[in-house]
């Protein structure tokens, strides 16, 4: 049996079995992009003192070693077939690049759910003009029919446009802010309904989850990513360490 409130250094797709089916409320994850060539992304990452240096899974510049690289069609598709009986009710937010979003869309459609696409806004930085800029990265949110949205008082959580900064200090190269996390949290879930992340990265997902005060399980392949991770959630104090045992 899986315990709360921890991550768990596997393969989602090995961790996930020993999750409960109907068991989890939300889910809030950024999986793997679908990366063509490295290129544009080699230039906005660190090199040789990247910091995913020695990762078994990742090369300096973040370049996925293994064909995990391109997460396409089947990896979706087999994402979907994972995690959906896990779910009380569909409700899952999936980070992506462009080229995955009708993806996403189309093996939501498949399956008889309901889609949103939100627009993670981030500033102009480097300018092609022989291109539209690369300020946008995507959210797709998955749901059934009748899984409403939470009332807030913050008319700007129902924007599907998010202009949320950047994360300057990373120890991940694809760090997304925990701001969005938390806003995807408190919009869909209650204090103590259950929150999966599949692919952990840093565990952004994990620390929102503390802050918000629901319970989580992550799961992160990559050893150092996933020690890394539980660093991260070790060093949060004061009112926002809620549970003795967070990681490991
Ligand atoms: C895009 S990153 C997540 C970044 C995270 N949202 C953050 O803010 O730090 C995806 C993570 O999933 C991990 N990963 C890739 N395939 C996996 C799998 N099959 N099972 C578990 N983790 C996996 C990678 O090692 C990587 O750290």
């Amino acid at each position: 049996m899986i315990e709360l409130n921890r991550l768990y250094n596997a393969d989602y797709l090995d961790g996930i079995k020993d999750i409960d089916d109907k068991s989890v409320d939300l889910i809030v994850t950024d999986p793997p992009y679908l990366f063509d060539n490295g290129n544009w992304y080699k230039s906005d990452i660190l090199g040789e003192n990247s910091v995913y240096t020695n990762s078994e899974l990742y090369d300096n510049f973040g370049m996925m070693k293994t064909e995990m690289g391109r997460f396409g069609e089947d990896d979706i598709a087999t994402l979907y077939d994972a995690v959906i009986p896990k779910m009380k009710k569909v409700n899952m937010f999936f980070f992506c690049c462009e080229e995955q979003v009708p993806i996403y869309g189309m093996e939501a459609r498949k399956r008889g759910l309901h889609y949103n696409i939100l627009v993670w806004e981030k500033p102009l930085s480097i300018i092609n003009k022989n291109r539209f800029s690369m300020n946008t990265e995507y959210v797709v949110r998955v749901y059934d029919f009748g899984t409403g949205l939470n009332r807030l008082n913050n008319n700007e959580v129902y924007n599907k446009v998010l202009h949320d900064s950047r994360v300057t200090d990373k120890i991940h190269p694809t760090q997304k802010p925990v701001s969005i996390f938390r806003k995807f949290i408190s919009l869909c879930t209650q204090p103590g309904d259950i929150v999966l992340d599949p692919f952990v990265g840093s565990g952004t997902a994990a620390e929102a989850c503390v802050y918000e005060k629901r319970k989580f399980i992550g799961f992160e392949k990559d050893p150092k990513i996933y020690e890394d991770a539980n660093k991260r959630l070790r060093k949060l104090t004061g009112p926002f360490r809620l549970f003795g045992n967070i990681g490991v």
